[in-house]
């Protein structure tokens, strides 16, 4: 018989955990300070609540629940609940009824470390720190005219990228795209933040800073026991934080090492101040007394280089693998840009408002491949009442944007890619992902929509025209497309997609 060796320390903990689970259970469980009830949900395990409901791949298993629950659900996990918005009356009303309420951000055990204990913007509640921070980045980075000062380095840095593919493709070589796409979009971060770019070229360095985003996107979105069980989360029963603080000590000493050059070589911006200039000039002064402090700083580069590479790569390697298995897209996707373009010169900014066909493919992407399938979390320290049911204070929210896309009550053939849907004419031409139309809310909603929505569309858009006009695409001989799915905050494919470019414009058009 197999004898299981259990730690004695863990296994008296985890009793005391029960017992005074059931003990808090039977003296406040049933007293309530409302007569609403709370929304439906799936009776849970003693200590763990309902997460051994959720499953690993967590926003298809919440998407399970809800079809049997409903779009509001109640989850209780640990000492801790979860509300669960899965269409798009519920996320409406989350977000748009109840948006303040719900606008902070639970301190999840897994994001203190990498965040700098919540130092940065995506993580800080909502207060007067956050709107500095998320103010600065408006003005100086990811706002309209600040994405528009920027053009030149994103031209400059999208055509390093193709003639990197080009050079591949003329030896015959397949690219690994969400390296290359992610290399390209860290090089345009760090010019913009830094001034400078991180990776000469794609290869050993970018591909470990891509599986160092990889890494903390896929242990940030893990449901952490230490989240439902505080008192266990020192035990760190799943591994996620020592791994997390691996990574971040990583992340931390290239954070330090930009800004220490970045400090040294400050003479040469005068003429050009990038973003940190600009944050460091507010660090005191005019902001309502407050401050930003060196953890703010780290904290904001932190956000940019994880919040605003992989998010827009993702987007772009599931449109192509989509394209690859329907090759009809394709090809209708490079008329319309030869059309408008034509085939001497490469695709520019400026031509990218000229492409419905193109606006389609990417809307389509990110309904059916949302990046961050479950968006970021949100938190209510306030009881409320939403639609009729009783929300208790520190509840955290999660909205299902991953289900909210895939809502058969809502689109057509939910699970099939058919960019026409969003043509003039198809059924969701009017829908637009920008946060209005709650059906499709890749970038979430109200205050804590994200803060680069502008500039991840144009990189989307952008990188997709320019890879689809420059190159033809097919998979390696031999090779299968996978389309599995690897949740974590983000959501790329398990098996990265590997396709084998050829030129399809004269040399000089690459030049
Ligand atoms: C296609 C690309 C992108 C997608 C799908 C995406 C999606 C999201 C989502 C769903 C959220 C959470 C919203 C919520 O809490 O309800 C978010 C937050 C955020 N995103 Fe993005 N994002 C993208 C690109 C970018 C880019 C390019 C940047 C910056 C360079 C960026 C920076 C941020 C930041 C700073 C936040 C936190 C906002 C806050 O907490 O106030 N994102 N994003």
């Amino acid at each position: 018989m197999l004898m299981v060796q259990v730690d004695p320390f863990l296994a008296a903990t985890a009793a005391a955990c029960l017992l005074l689970h059931l003990l808090l259970r039977h003296l406040i469980g049933n007293r309530r300070p409302s007569r609403l009830p709370l929304p439906p949900g799936p009776r849970g395990f003693p200590l763990l609540g309902a997460l051994p409901w959720i499953g690993p791949q967590s926003h298809a298993g919440l998407a399970r629940l809800a079809s049997r629950y409903g779009p509001i659900m109640y989850l209780k996990m640990g000492t801790s609940g979860c509300v669960v918005a899965s269409d798009a009356g519920a996320a409406r009303a989350f977000l748009k009824a109840h948006d303040v309420k719900f606008a902070n951000r639970p301190d999840v055990v897994s994001a203190r470390d990498v965040t700098y204990h919540r130092q940065n913007m995506v993580f800080a509640d909502y207060g007067p720190k956050w709107k500095l921070l998320r103010k600065l980045c408006s003005l100086h980075l990811l706002g309209g005219k600040a994405l528009g000062d920027w053009a030149d380095v994103r031209a400059a840095e999208f055509g390093h990228m193709v003639r990197s593919i080009g050079r591949d493709a003329a030896e015959g070589r397949p690219v690994v795209l969400p390296e290359i796409l992610v290399c390209a979009l860290a090089n345009i971060v760090g010019r913009i933040v830094v001034s400078k770019r991180v990776f000469e070229e794609q290869g050993e360095e970018s591909n470990q800073y891509k599986e160092m985003i990889v890494e903390l996107l896929t242990g940030g979105g893990m449901f952490n026991i230490g989240d439902c069980v505080p008192a266990l989360a020192w035990m760190d029963l799943q591994g996620i934080q020592r791994k997390l603080r691996r990574v971040h000590a990583r992340f931390d000493s290239l954070v330090t090492r930009l800004l220490e050059e970045h400090e040294a070589s400050k003479e040469e911006r005068k003429e050009r101040p990038d973003f940190i200039d600009a944050v460091m000039a507010n660090r005191r002064g005019d902001n309502d007394g407050e401050t930003i402090s060196d953890a703010n700083v780290k904290g904001i580069i932190f956000d940019l280089f994880t919040a605003g590479t992989d998010t827009s790569a993702i987007i772009v390697e599931w449109a192509l693998a989509e394209m690859l298995k329907n090759p009809v897209i394709l090809r209708r996707l490079q008329l319309e840009i030869d059309s408008v373009v034509g085939r001497d010169r490469l695709v520019c900014e400026s031509d990218l408002s000229k492409l419905p066909y193109l606006h389609a493919v990417c809307k389509e992407a990110l309904r059916l491949h949302p990046s961050t399938p479950l968006g970021l979390p949100h938190f209510s320290f306030d009881a409320c009442e939403v639609e009729g049911y009783y929300i208790p204070p520190n509840t955290r929210l999660l909205v299902n944007i991953w289900a909210i896309g895939r809502d058969p009550r809502a689109w057509d053939h939910p699970h099939e890619f058919e960019p026409e849907r969003f043509l003039a004419g198809g059924r969701a031409s009017g829908i637009d992902p920008q946060g209005n139309d709650f059906e499709l809310i890749p970038f979430g909603a109200g205050r804590r929509i994200c803060a680069g929505k502008m500039a991840g569309m144009v990189f989307v858009h952008y990188m997709m025209g320019l890879l689809v006009h420059a190159f033809d695409w097919r998979l390696p001989k031999g090779e299968e497309l996978d389309m599995g799915e690897k949740f974590g905050l983000a959501l790329p494919k398990v098996v990265p997609l590997k396709a084998l470019p050829t030129a399809r414009l004269p040399r000089s058009a690459y030049v």
